[in-house]
């Protein structure tokens, strides 16, 4: 596979790298892909709206307040028509900017707007990039989900040495050529999962229930890493907070007999990963009023066990996914626990995680968790926040599927 007919949207920024923007559009062209591109006010110092129309064959972009290209192309259709936002070269003031959520011009806004994936570039003097001020910028981006190629160590224009030269055009290609290809493999193959997320309530009338402190946000992000890689994803998730994006295919649900008939109606998927803090207890009985405190006796509420999820996905003879993925929340002996609900539910993977800490798991924008395979290999994922968690995860899930897929095929 490779980079072709994509349409892919340059933002050319202020720098002196700013030249090697035009190396990339040739390259792009060359192979088919459809280049538009935003020259920002500084960027214009740097290279001039004549060689990039020249050269992409469209229209140069560069004010927002421009009546033309309303008329044309509003600046919201023209972030929608890109497959992805590469700007290049990312001066630290523009990583500023990002990072504030700035709209104040053509190209912060679009990419502001953007619902695509968006690379940043970055290009700057060595100390300007190792600045506590740009690296924290940085990790917010990272955060937000902006994807980032290099800088790269070298001789830089002012004649200093070190971390911030640009990435080539050739890198670049590769990296784009690279991130589309992945995403693709799972397009064309219409790969379907579900990913289940947040507590469960177990009413025990209408005002009570039992349930835990899952906030629903670790199976959310890795719902919206799946639907970046292209998986056709549906989320089902128990009560939450979370302000759902739009485009995600969202399934609420309250209790665990619901998630589990959402679940099988959901079927069949190529993938499940379960994330979900189910209750594993529920009362036999739900009181249709609220209970009077003297109706109450110690031992009067009477739980049974809730059917497990994870296990009838496992042992599924009909509808079997072809991964079954399991989370694993332990206060104790993480692993060894971990491993013996992998082989009890008969899933392909485990996700260990450690709740007995209150900064990682339940409720909280961090985790760290430990990956484990049923032939015993272990992968941990240093702690961060769950949006990187998630897509570490997706990743590696997704690379032994493809594994898995083969040998199925
Ligand atoms: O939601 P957050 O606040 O972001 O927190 C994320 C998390 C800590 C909840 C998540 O990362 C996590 O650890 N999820 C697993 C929670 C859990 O209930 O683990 P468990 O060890 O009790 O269950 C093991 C597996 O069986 C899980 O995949 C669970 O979904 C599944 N299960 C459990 C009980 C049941 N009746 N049916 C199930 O399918």
């Amino acid at each position: 596979m490779s980079l072709k007919n994509k349409k892919i949207l340059l933002v050319i920024g202020g720098g002196i790298a700013a030249y090697k923007s035009l190396d990339l559009i040739r390259l792009l062209k060359k192979n088919s892909n459809d280049v538009k591109a935003i020259l920002t006010k500084s960027g214009k110092e740097f290279v001039t709206p004549l060689s990039v129309t020249t050269l992409t064959k469209n229209k140069t972009f560069e004010n927002i307040f421009d009546k033309d290209m309303e008329a044309e192309i509003d600046h919201i259709s023209l972030s929608r028509w890109a497959d992805i936002i590469i700007v290049l070269p990312t001066t630290a003031n523009f990583l500023t900017k990002l990072s504030l959520g700035k709209a104040e011009d053509l190209a912060t806004t679009v990419i502001l707007a953007s619902d695509k994936d968006i690379l940043l570039v970055p290009a700057m003097n060595v100390r300007m990039w190792i600045h506590r001020a740009t690296q924290t910028n940085v990790q917010i981006l990272k955060d937000y989900g902006y994807l980032f190629i290099g800088p790269e160590e070298g001789e830089m224009a002012c004649g200093e040495y070190g971390e911030g030269k640009m990435s080539s055009p050739r890198q670049i290609f590769k990296y784009v050529e690279n991130y589309f290809n992945k995403r693709d493999v799972f397009k064309n193959k219409k790969i379907k999962a579900i990913v289940t997320a947040g507590p469960t309530r177990e009413y025990i009338d209408p005002v009570r229930y039992i349930s835990n402190e899952s906030s629903g946000k670790q199976g959310y992000e890795i719902a919206l890493a799946l639907d970046k890689f292209g998986v056709k994803t549906k989320l089902i998730t128990g009560p939450s907070n979370i302000n759902y994006q739009k485009k995600l295919h969202v399934k609420k649900i309250v209790s665990g007999d619901e998630m589990l008939q959402e679940v099988k109606k959901s079927l069949p998927v190529d993938l499940a990963i379960c994330t979900a803090a189910v209750s594993d207890f529920k009362p036999l009985r739900k009181s249709k009023n609220k209970l009077k405190k003297d109706q109450i006796k110690s031992n009067s509420i009477i739980i049974e066990k809730n059917r497990d999820i994870v296990e009838y996905l496992g042992k599924n003879n009909k509808n079997r996914p072809k991964l079954v993925v399991g989370f694993s929340a332990e206060t104790q002996n993480l692993n060894r626990n971990s491993i013996l609900k992998m082989r009890k539910k008969n899933c392909d993977l485990i996700i260990a995680n450690d709740v007995s800490r209150k900064d990682i798991g339940f409720n909280s924008n961090f985790n760290a968790v430990s990956l484990i395979d049923n032939n015993g290999n272990i992968k941990l994922i240093k702690k961060n926040k769950k949006s990187l968690i998630a897509h570490k995860i997706v990743e590696i899930i997704l690379d032994k599927f493809l594994i898995n897929d083969k040998n199925f095929n």
